[in-house]
């Protein structure tokens, strides 16, 4: 990775990118049409601020299994699955029936307790070791700000320590640092600094500077807690050391802060006792989102330790000091029987292996063409996420305040590089999260999987 981001960038021949262009025009008339009509009523034209689309999104119509169709009719194949929850493939029938059954029963809210809503707990906390109880939230975002707010409730701390770059949805304390170490709030627009002032990043793969941060911290109000992405920053981008999560839970037992894993990606994607499992570290508290319901809506949870769980508002037999957090459609009976169902299919199907066999087979293939054709890009996977850095964007020298400025116009180019090379993969036929990254799903059969190779390979070519 150091030697890519050393070399000049190698993007899509300038001959060959007019192609790709005048596919979108005469291929995605549909999808243009729409996209132009939604940015008359939706900023940006897009919702989702961490997807990809240039030139313009793709309106799709149908997905099903490892396959996307779009309102033109083209087809490709989905490797954003809808930014990581659909690890059995897009719109599983076994869950969809199940779905569709409690909603013709009692529709998608009651307010009051569902059977789903235990049922999901129950099998949460029997297969993540360090999950003893489980609260439900909206989102990811909102379970990491509520397991923040409990880490401070329970310690009665101060600080939260994150690490660099890495993505914790986007609550006012948490758009620092992000994707970029040590960026410390340069994405914190209409943010007060207040909202940041008890937030601090470190470098991955640092635990010595974590070390001092934490012994610096004693003397000023201590750590509530270390909030880390188990495999790294942004799902692996930055991977970290395989005892670095290890070394971070000593620390923390060492400073009396809480560890929190945010596995809102990594959670059952990784296998269904998570990254906990695969590490062999328990957290005290665990973010969950994404997988946790399969890609059905309404998913985030918070779970942890029974003793700093209880510190939460609602329900029997709480504690007197509280942390409050709430939400009107959290926990609701479609989200939770999609949940229930979806993991059990993930136990059923093993799609945790499964999905990361996949994952081994595009990145050796990746990694095949790559070297075929002397390229300087990189493939790597954590099971089923697959990396593909092709610009190194993500992997630029930001750690000191001159370096960041010195590599600001740079990034801006290599941003615009990764999103050339989406709009080519798109051209091909392969949707893919942002142009660099890849989500494979128990629907990627070998045969897909070589599909998908050929359509890369084409891409390749054009560099
Ligand atoms: C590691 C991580 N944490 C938190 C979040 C935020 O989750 P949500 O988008 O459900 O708010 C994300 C979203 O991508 C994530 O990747």
């Amino acid at each position: 990775m150091a030697a890519l981001v050393k070399q000049p960038m190698r993007p899509i021949r300038p001959d060959a990118m007019p192609k790709v262009m005048r596919w979108f025009d005469e291929r995605c008339a549909g999808s243009k049409a729409m996209a132009t009509r939604a940015q008359a009523v939706i900023p940006g034209g897009v919702q989702h601020n961490l997807a990809f689309n240039h030139p313009f999104p793709i309106a799709i119509r149908q997905a099903e299994g490892a396959w996307l169709s779009d309102i033109d009719g083209n087809r490709y194949l989905d490797f954003l699955q809808a930014g990581g929850p659909t690890l059995l493939g897009s719109n599983p029938p076994a869950v969809r029936e199940k779905v569709v059954a409690v909603l013709n029963e009692c529709g998608p809210v009651t307010g009051l307790l569902h059977e789903y809503e235990v049922k999901l707990a129950e099998l949460v906390c029997r297969h993540m070791p360090g999950v003893e109880m489980l609260r439900m939230l909206g989102s990811g975002t909102e379970a990491v700000m509520g397991a923040v707010r409990l880490a401070r409730t329970h310690t009665r701390k101060r600080w939260v320590i994150k690490i660099g770059g890495a993505y914790h949805g986007w609550s006012d304390q948490l758009v620092y640092g992000m994707r970029l170490p040590k960026t410390g709030r340069m994405e914190a627009v209409g943010i007060p600094r207040g909202a940041t002032a008890q937030t601090q990043e470190c470098l991955p793969n640092d635990p010595e500077a974590l070390r001092r941060l934490l012994r610096w911290n004693r003397l000023r109000g201590g750590t509530a807690a270390v909030l880390v992405e188990p495999f790294g920053p942004e799902s692996g981008t930055r991977p970290v050391h395989k005892d670095f999560n290890a070394q971070v839970r000593r620390l923390c037992d060492e400073f009396g802060a809480l560890l929190i894993f945010d596995e809102v990606v990594t959670g059952f994607r990784a296998g269904l006792s998570g990254a906990q499992g695969y590490f062999g570290v328990t957290p005290d508290l665990t973010v969950l989102g994404k997988c946790l319901t399969g890609g059905y809506p309404m998913s985030g949870a918070i779970g942890g330790r029974k003793d700093i769980m209880m510190s939460l508002v609602g329900g029997i037999g709480t504690t007197s000091r509280r942390a409050f957090v709430g939400g009107t459609l959290s926990a609701n009976p479609m989200t939770c029987v999609a949940g229930y169902h979806a993991l059990l299919e993930t136990e059923r199907t093993n799609a945790p292996v499964m999905a990361g066999r996949a994952g081994d087979r595009l990145r050796r293939g990746l990694d095949e063409i790559i070297q075929r054709r002397g390229l300087p890009y990189v493939a790597y996977n954590l099971g089923s996420i697959v990396h593909l850095q092709t610009s190194g964007v993500l992997l630029l020298d930001t750690s000191s305040l001159l370096k960041l400025i010195r590599v600001k116009e740079e990034a801006r180019r290599r941003k615009h590089m990764m999103e050339e090379m989406g709009a080519a993969f798109t051209a091909h036929g392969l949707i893919s999260v942002a142009g660099s990254r890849l989500y494979t799903s128990l629907a990627d059969t070998d045969e897909v999987v070589d599909e998908a190779l050929n359509r890369f390979d084409d891409v390749f070519a054009l560099v």
